[in-house]
């Protein structure tokens, strides 16, 4: 019997859950589901007779990987997969995927909602400024972006954007490319943080970048922290007493914030970017979907372990 364990920490909702389950089960599959677990033992136990685990930001090591036996697909429902060893999976002939695109609108939502508690002075009633006139930079143009950019739009903003690999699309979309990330830091307004933590992102806000931000400048991060050189990010602040930052999920320096740069900032209580019903079911139903693609058809379109 094919088995897909559906393993989040943080939960889907419930909808999402019904769907997927749906999917497997017109497959002929059974579903087992491992929700707000609290200790790796269990998701180790869980995964022990998994054929597909569908996951969310779950860690998936060594440890995981070979505790399941017969796995062969890894599904990470959602973008970013720095969480799971790819590696290692490749090596033990584990195909790992993502569903890119699938929650982009919900995270892209969330940044412009960041944007905005930031330039209305975090709603504490003292005045602050408007989006509508004001320059965006975004950081990356991936999934996330490209729907930033269309909501931006619609709020009357000018949007540049800084990326190495998909210029012809910003271009295509009459988005000015900046020639340099110096120079998109330099020119924004807001700059919303887009790219994935994976080789050159890691540390690639650092204080070379953010020396060229304009006065008065929001930074907005709905990626990962890692994307942040976090020494640099509390020097940079600690000089620059104009600049907020805002970002989805607590930096690792989240005291130094708390002691020194106190109404300047906003961490959301745990990643909360996709925690949409819609963005559950669109990524867990694409995840479920990809699974039985692979197991019936060998399609490997969305593996990331190639
Ligand atoms: C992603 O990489 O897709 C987002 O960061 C969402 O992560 P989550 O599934 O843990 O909410």
């Amino acid at each position: 019997m094919t088995k897909v364990l559906i393993a989040t920490e943080k939960p889907f909702a419930n909808i999402a859950v019904a769907q997927m389950s749906e999917v497997c089960k017109n497959a002929g599959y059974e579903v087992s589901l491992l929700e707000s677990y609290k200790e790796k033992s269990e998701l180790l136990q869980a995964v022990s007779d998994a054929t597909a685990l569908i996951i969310r930001s779950d860690k998936i090591d060594q440890e995981v990987l070979d505790a399941g036996k017969r796995l062969k697909i890894v599904v990470r429902a959602g973008a970013g997969y720095d969480n799971v060893d790819t590696s290692y999976a490749k090596e033990k002939g584990v195909c790992v995927m993502n569903t890119p695109g699938q929650n982009s609108n919900a995270v892209a939502e969330l940044a412009i909602g960041l944007a905005i508690l930031g330039i209305r002075e975090f709603f504490s009633g003292k005045a602050g400024g408007e989006l509508r006139g004001r320059v965006l930079g975004l950081h990356g143009y991936g999934y996330v972006a490209r729907n930033v950019h269309r909501i931006a739009r619609a709020l009357g903003m000018t949007v540049k954007v800084y990326t190495r690999y998909s210029k012809a699309q910003a271009a295509s979309q009459g988005i000015e490319v900046a020639k340099s990330l110096e120079e998109l830091y330099a020119v924004s307004d807001v700059v919303s943080i887009h790219v994935p933590a994976r080789g050159e992102h890691i540390g690639s806000v650092s204080m070379e970048i953010l020396s060229h931000l304009k006065e008065n400048a929001i930074i907005v991060n709905t990626a990962r922290k890692e994307v942040i050189n976090e020494d640099d990010l509390c020097e940079f602040m600690a000089q620059r007493t104009d600049v907020k930052y805002l970002s989805d999920i607590a930096p690792d320096c989240t005291d130094t914030f708390k002691e020194k740069l106190e109404g300047r900032y906003y961490f959301t209580p745990k990643k909360i970017g996709a925690q949409t019903a819609e963005a559950n079911i669109n990524a867990g139903v694409a995840a479920a979907e990809q699974i039985v693609d692979f197991i019936e058809k060998g399609d490997n379109t969305f593996q990331v372990n190639k």
